[in-house]
């Protein structure tokens, strides 16, 4: 059996009001979303005691989301990662998008993304699972982006403590769409995340220039500190001397997944705590993986019961379409047609090891 349950989760400085969804199932997963930015704030996993921890970084309040936050937990969109100058062409038209990250890049949708506007929810408990559904309509011209786009995102927890993530969008005119999940997972609760296994389905990466931009070749992992095919701990050798390690303080990369058939839900990540025994799966139909080791978290925010946010106190994977896709001539195209229907699936799935 399923449950959940709606609390108020505060008001925006426009005066509408935040609601916090609480879905739970019977094998004590549970998970807190709200509908602003469709933010996962809290997830508890047993561990292979039985013993639930919170394992997303986040806040205690809406304000402190408000105040800003680095992603924590978010829907992002209407695209993700970045877009080199916030411009690219579409149809022969030049559009230019916010600069947002250090004046250079357009970054996770511009300056009002999906992860800090306020989606309708729906709520509805069906024999897979207990489901939020979430849509939001972003104008024509919204960010800059051209056609009124249509979003429609189903969290589900399912009866084998699976958080499954359903994409949909539908668009006026021709626009680029590439939407993910921004959760920052520590599979211990808190503390670094240094010592937790990553493992990365993908033999090639996407190299990146000073300003985190693809360059756009693919690179080989073997033989790098990027090679994740067999589990390694993420401390192992994210301060490596390798010069992409350097760029970025550590990893932010899209990997190349390794996928059997395109636009399959495949197997893109497994990482263990050997602590806890905590495990997390992540499969998607995206082509790519942003891994992402929280390497821009400096102990300057404090989150939820006081947790100070030091460097690595979390890692993000987020399911996508390449990063500057839009300028990259060989990378697929994220490009929503009118009268076509954007779609993209994924699932963090708990379970514990020995
Ligand atoms: C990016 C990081 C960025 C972070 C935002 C990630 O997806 O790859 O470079 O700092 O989002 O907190």
């Amino acid at each position: 059996m399923f449950d959940i349950s709606v609390d108020d989760f505060g008001a925006l400085p426009d005066g509408r009001e935040a609601q916090l969804y609480t879905l739970t199932n019977e094998q004590g997963m549970s998970v807190k979303i709200t509908n602003y930015g469709g933010i996962i704030t809290e997830l508890w996993a047993p561990d292979k005691n039985g013993t639930s921890a919170d394992v997303v970084l986040g806040f205690d309040k809406l304000e402190d989301y408000l105040d800003g936050s680095p992603y924590f937990g978010a829907l992002i969109g209407r695209v993700g990662n970045r877009i080199d100058g916030g411009k690219f062409t579409l149809d022969g038209k030049i559009y230019q998008l916010a600069k947002n990250e250090n004046d250079t890049s357009h970054l996770h949708g511009g300056n009002v993304g999906f992860d800090k506007v306020l989606w309708d929810a729906e709520t509805e408990v069906t024999e897979d699972g207990a489901e939020l559904h979430l849509e939001y309509v972003s104008a024509d011209g919204e960010e800059g982006y051209p056609g009124e786009l249509t979003v429609n995102v189903t969290y589900r927890l399912t009866a084998d403590n699976e958080l499954y993530t359903d994409y949909k969008a539908t668009t006026t005119k021709a626009t680029p769409v590439n939407l993910t999940q921004h959760s920052y997972f520590n599979l211990a609760g808190k503390g670094s995340v240094e010592d937790q296994l990553m493992m990365i389905n993908a033999d090639k990466y996407t190299p990146i220039n000073d300003v985190l931009i693809p360059t756009g070749k693919l690179a080989d992992v073997a033989g790098t500190p990027f090679d994740l095919g067999e589990p390694k701990a993420i401390g192992a050798e994210v301060n490596a001397d390798h010069p992409q390690l350097k760029i970025a303080g550590g990893y932010d990369h899209n990997y190349v997944l390794n996928k059997p058939q395109e636009g399959e839900m495949s197997l893109a990540a497994e990482v263990v705590d050997p602590q806890s025994g905590r495990v997390l799966q992540v499969h998607t139909t995206e082509p790519g993986i942003q891994f992402y080791s929280g390497n821009f978290l400096d102990g300057t925010l404090t989150g939820k019961g006081g947790e100070v946010y030091e460097k690595h106190a979390g890692f993000c994977l987020e399911p996508q379409h390449f990063p500057d896709s839009p300028n990259q001539s060989n990378f697929k195209s994220i490009i929503l047609q009118p009268g076509d229907v954007y779609s993209s699936t994924m699932t963090f799935s708990f379970s514990v090891s020995k």
